[in-house]
């Protein structure tokens, strides 16, 4: 941004070229003067007073050097309280985009900020600047965006709006309050958008999948196969598998929008997780032996009380029970462990250990994403939607549970949920 010199006002002008003059007048005259050294102390003197009588402009000239707290930009302070108390960021600076307060805010968004310092240092956003420049030149306001991709992905609405502090609209001198830059903070926003753009593109193609074979088989059984009754039994088949997974995934998406729109209500019914376990192994009995994985339960005798929503922690464990034999099938053996915890609350842990291929680390933190899938040839293959451990997340969320998961390459899986519970409640 362009230094432009401090303005100051004619009269200060004429008088400080008078008091030079005059100070230069003694000083010529001091040699022949009666008493010369007293001159000299005496333009000295005027001197001094000269330089502290004139107020000095360039508030930037003053404190450079300084770092975040500078001293109040007018005068008392009153506007950098009020700055103080905005929540969002919010940077006041001078026609040459010099910052003369930040909010703490400002500062915790942007650490490289400074006061006294040009903005452009601590907030590196050409189109902020351009925006700043447009004020400056003659705009009453403009907006920006501000896009960090790292350290971390963020982003930022900004509005520059020039201040209107001066009588008749004239514009302020360089080091005093110009314009002030609002910034708003999109990252939430923008996140939910693209998910929600994401969300849109994955369901459709997923159900796009399974119908567009549909409708092939159809034609098929239309046309070429029309009287080939062991065709026709063939392609039925198929037919129904895919109408099947169809109508699967449109369940999950309704019990996840289900889930979703209860979370703010926490279930309120005590269950027998160790019961509930049980009969959810029993029941996927069938599909282990089909994969030939042994279950091997070490679940208490005793009841394990949770307060939670029955049909929903069956839905949990069935799908980590299952995701263990489906995908860890390799390794023979899924361990379901059960116990007490203590700290930091009371409650009862389940851990599902599989000890299959394993899941890369770069996994790790997206596999309770809809639709995510480690290996998505796999998982469709085995039928899967990719919706299962987000309806797992969601359900473990709204009973005020966690889920961790912890997988090595070649080791296996472990997927472990921890729900509150005490031990006094009633069984059901
Ligand atoms: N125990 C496991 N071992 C290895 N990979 C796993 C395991 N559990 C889950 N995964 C990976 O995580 C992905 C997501 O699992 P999730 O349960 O959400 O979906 P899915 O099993 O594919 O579909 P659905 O649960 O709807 O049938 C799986 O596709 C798989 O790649
Ligand atoms: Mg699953």
């Amino acid at each position: 941004m362009r230094e432009e010199p401090a303005a100051v006002s004619p009269g200060l002008v004429l008088a400080r070229i008078a008091a030079i003059l005059l100070i230069l007048g003694i000083l010529l005259l001091a040699p022949g003067s009666r008493y010369p050294m007293l001159t000299v102390l005496l333009a000295l003197l005027l001197l001094l007073i000269v330089l502290a009588a004139f107020p000095r402009h360039g508030h930037l000239a003053a404190n450079r050097g300084e770092t975040a707290r500078s001293e109040p930009v007018l005068g008392d302070g009153r506007l950098n309280a009020v700055l103080d108390a905005i929540s969002a960021p919010t940077v006041l600076i001078d026609r040459r985009g010099i910052v003369m307060h930040g909010n703490a805010a400002a500062f915790a968004a942007f650490p490289g900020l400074r006061n006294d310092h040009p903005v452009a240092f601590g907030i590196r956003a050409p189109d902020m600047i351009a925006a700043i420049e447009a004020v400056v030149r003659s705009e009453p306001e403009a907006h920006a965006t501000i896009i960090d991709r790292v350290p971390v992905e963020r982003s930022f609405d900004v509005l520059i709006r020039r201040l209107a502090l001066e009588p008749d609209g004239r514009r302020p001198p360089v080091g005093a309050p110009f314009a002030m830059i609002f910034m708003q903070d999109t990252t939430d926003a923008r996140r939910l958008e693209a998910m929600r753009v994401d969300f849109v593109a994955n369901a459709s193609h997923e159900l796009r999948t399974p119908l567009a074979s549909i409708l092939g088989f159809i034609e098929t059984l239309q046309g070429a196969a029309r009287n080939d009754p062991q065709a026709r039994t063939a392609f039925l088949a198929i037919m129904e598998a895919q109408a099947r997974r169809m109508a699967r995934l449109i369940e999950d998406l309704l019990s996840l929008s289900k889930i979703e729109l209860s979370a703010h209500i926490p279930p309120s019914d005590p269950v027998d997780l160790a019961l509930l376990v049980r009969s959810v192994c029993d029941a996927l009995g069938g599909l282990a032996r089909d994969r030939g994985v042994t279950l091997v339960l070490d679940v208490p005798e005793a009841p394990m009380v949770v307060i939670g929503d029955r049909d929903e922690l069956v839905r949990v464990v069935e799908n980590l029970v299952e995701n263990g034999i489906k995908y860890g099938q390799s390794g023979g053996r899924v361990e379901i462990r059960m116990s007490r915890t203590d700290a930091p609350e009371e409650g009862v842990l389940l851990a599902v250990r599989d000890f299959g291929p394993g899941i890369a680390a770069e996994h790790l933190p997206r596999l309770t994403e809809r639709f995510y899938r480690a290996d998505v040839n796999e998982s469709r293959d085995q039928g899967g939607t990719g919706l299962g451990l987000a309806i797992v997340k969601h359900i473990v969320t709204r009973h005020r549970g966690r889920l961790a998961i912890d997988s090595r390459l070649g080791e296996g899986s472990t997927f472990t949920i921890i729900l509150p519970g005490k031990r006094d409640l009633p069984e059901t």
